[in-house]
């Protein structure tokens, strides 16, 4: 079986499953709250996590917040950016290829609270326009409250010049809140470094445990209280903390930084799969070939070849991708994240998403390719649209 669905979900890496089979066992379960021996050592634990993870992403302990992932502390920083900007800051600027939660959040805030929502371009290769970013930045500098634009896009695994974006904030004195949910645990990264001003991690993109996560921020007395509770995460975060889910953040952020080198291997079989698939089938389409992804992402298509159908066959040899392709009427439409590239129907509707790990390499490469082969083989012979 391969698994090649990485950007979706990160199966359990195996240290983190290794881990949980000696932490079950043992007694320290307990309200890290509470001020007995077993409560304290419990919240100990979470503090070590917590300088463990800062340690790897370059931040500060008290920079970072655990929550339960991504969608949280999207809506955690938005709220605390936009619900306590001032009067004169009316405007957020966005793109067409942030994740969902990102868009809904905004929408709320354009339609509860009166903001003006700006979209940058993309171009065709899925990459932020910045020169579109410098002229929206200064045509309404002092009225932008937030700037919110990912680092990496889920769909193509196209790489964002997140840093450009940053300084540009930086000079017109904009927070600029990045989406690291696919670059933490994926690529290298560095929080302080990296000049941005909010950022947010998921646990189950990074192989720990669903309902694990943070956010990081780097003034963090502007963070304003999204779920209410008592004083767990500085009064920031309420409820009791996901002290297992920490646990394991924390060995599969390890797990990343020792294992890194991988992802260059994961690079030169993935750019091997590519390349011979285009020699086998030079009709076939690599969106963002042309720029810097995500060492283990392929987003392919072969141009009127319906997506679900290779997810298909490509089940039957045990190999699990996914389309990025919406189905309306169980009619395939291109994303919205590939209509902003310009990218036409025939191709939209095509693609499929093969993301692996660093933990796989050029066999799992080499399988998916015979496996692609054959599916395109048979499929080209009754193309679906
Ligand atoms: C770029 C991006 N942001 C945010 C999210 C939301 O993360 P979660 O579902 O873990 O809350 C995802 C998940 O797919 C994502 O890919």
């Amino acid at each position: 079986m391969i698994y090649a669905d990485y950007n979706g979900s990160a199966p359990l890496l195996s240290s983190v499953r290794e881990y949980l089979k000696k932490r079950i066992d043992s007694d320290i379960y307990a309200n890290p709250n509470a001020i007995h021996s077993i409560g304290q050592k419990v919240f100990q634990g979470i503090e070590k996590c917590r300088d463990a993870i800062s340690d790897i992403i370059g931040c500060y302990p008290d920079q970072l917040y655990f929550n339960s992932g991504s969608s949280e502390g999207v809506s955690h920083i938005i709220h605390s950016v936009l619900e306590y900007a001032p009067e004169n800051k009316k405007i957020v600027i966005t793109s067409p290829i942030e994740h969902v939660v990102i868009l809904k959040a905004l929408s709320f805030f354009q339609e509860r609270r009166g903001f003006q929502i700006k979209s940058v371009a993309i171009d065709e290769n899925g990459v932020i326009n910045l020169s579109d970013l410098k002229r929206l930045l200064e045509e309404s500098k002092n009225e932008i409250a937030l700037v919110t634009l990912m680092a990496v896009n889920n769909e193509t695994g196209v790489i964002q010049p997140y840093q450009n974006i940053a300084s540009l904030c930086q000079q017109h004195k904009i927070e600029y809140f990045c989406d690291t949910t696919q670059l933490i645990g994926k690529g290298p990264f560095h929080f302080e470094k990296s000049g941005i001003d909010y950022a947010v991690c998921s646990g189950h993109k990074v192989g720990a445990l669903p309902g694990s996560g943070f956010i990081m921020a780097k003034e963090p007395t502007k963070l304003k209280p999204h779920v209410y509770g008592s004083s767990q995460e500085k009064g920031v975060r309420g409820g009791t903390q996901n002290y297992i889910g920490i646990e394991t953040l924390a060995v599969a952020l390890s797990d990343f930084r020792d294992n890194q080198k991988s992802l260059d291997t994961l690079a030169m079989g993935r750019l091997n799969f590519e390349a011979e698939m285009k020699k086998s089938f030079p009709e076939v389409v690599i969106i963002g070939e042309k720029v810097p992804r995500l060492a283990g992402t392929s987003l392919i298509s072969y141009p009127g070849i319906h997506g679900q159908a290779v997810q298909i066959e490509l089940e039957s040899h045990d190999i699990f991708v996914t389309t990025s392709a919406a189905c309306a009427d169980n009619q395939p439409e291109t994303s919205a994240v590939l209509k902003s590239m310009g990218i036409a129907d025939d191709v939209g509707r095509g693609v499929i998403r093969i993301s692996l790990s660093y933990s796989q390499g050029p066999t799992d490469y080499q399988k998916i390719e015979k496996a692609l082969k054959s599916a395109y083989g048979k499929l080209k012979k009754i193309k679906s649209f």
